[in-house]
């Protein structure tokens, strides 16, 4: 093993998703575009993200003993992304998101099937691969008490922790003390200092941790306690689904290269565009190849 490990600990799903010019209301039945199955979930999108660029990437998570499981650990593994920790769960179906791709934007349900039988016992059988990592990069699309058992260990051992908060749900602060980064989308942001009492010293902390990402307005980082705005690059959007994916496997990646924060954030805003001109959260990822051909035409 390197030192230069990434660890995403997270869900593997897979998207099927549906493309349409009108979203149909309650009880109306509209006539669709376009329907793919296509490999997502937000814990092997950023695994994937990271891999694309060069990442050295472990994955820890769990798919059911269904189709849509051995396609998605072949094409995990294909990525060039360790699977030799992925448990499959008897009798239980991989986890689904049933996608609405309407003018780039998107409506998801995630229904998580396998990704909730990763308990805080298997995160804990895991410790040695956690403490051997540089980079822990977790979501919330497993049960939440894995996620903090994860960021304990993390913490134990010195490893580095990025937190996308994403789906949002309210966090116990001990979660939001123990991570390094944490990496809300507006919305998200929002919620996440709802829950917080104005008062609690927290609140400070946690808005320097904050890395937020803000779509067409680009991402907000904090550097030394000051504040840096990096402006969006300008894409023809197809498809934001999995934008902040690719914006935190990346953010993970620079930062094990040893970048420094805004300039890993930078890079990650760069990532995040470019994967946003393909249908599918996971088709658009580059390679670092393709990033530096980008970058050579978006001086
Ligand atoms: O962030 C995008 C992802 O959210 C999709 O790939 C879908 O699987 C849901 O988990």
């Amino acid at each position: 093993m390197t030192g230069r490990q990434i660890t995403v600990i997270g869900s593997i799903n897979m998207d099927l998703v549906t493309s349409t010019f009108q979203i149909p209301k309650v009880g109306e039945t509209v006539l669709g575009q376009s329907f793919h199955t296509i490999p997502g979930g937000k814990g092997a999108n950023q695994a994937v993200a990271a891999a694309r660029l060069g990442g050295d990437v472990t994955m820890i998570g769990a798919v059911g003993d269904d189709s849509f499981g051995k396609t998605l650990v072949d094409h995990l593994t294909n990525q060039g992304i360790n699977m030799k920790n992925i448990l499959e769960v008897k009798g239980v179906s991989t986890g689904i998101a049933s996608i609405i791709v309407s003018e780039a934007d998107n409506s998801i349900i995630v229904v998580p099937g396998a990704n909730n039988y990763i308990t805080p016992e298997i995160i804990e059988k895991h410790e040695e691969r956690i403490k051997a990592s540089s980079i822990l990069l977790l979501q919330l699309e497993i049960p939440i008490e894995s996620v903090i058992r994860a960021a304990e260990l993390a913490k134990k051992h010195g490893v580095l922790t990025i937190l996308n908060p994403a789906p949002i749900q309210k966090l116990p602060q001990e979660l939001l003390e123990m991570v390094d980064y944490v990496t809300p989308n507006e919305h998200e942001q929002t919620l996440l200092f709802a829950s917080i009492d104005e008062s609690n010293q927290i609140v400070g902390k946690l808005m320097e941790k904050c890395i937020v990402t803000k779509g067409s307005k680009g991402v907000m980082v904090y550097k030394n306690g000051e504040k840096i705005e990096i402006p969006s690059i300008k894409v023809d959007a197809v498809d934001t689904t999995g934008a902040g994916d690719s914006f935190n496997g990346a953010l993970a990646y620079a930062l094990c290269e040893g970048l420094e924060i805004e300039e890993a954030c930078r890079f990650a805003n760069v990532v995040g565009a470019i994967s946003v001109t393909k249908l599918g959260a996971q088709t658009g990822m580059p390679t670092k190849k393709e990033v530096e051909e980008f970058l050579q035409v978006h001086k």
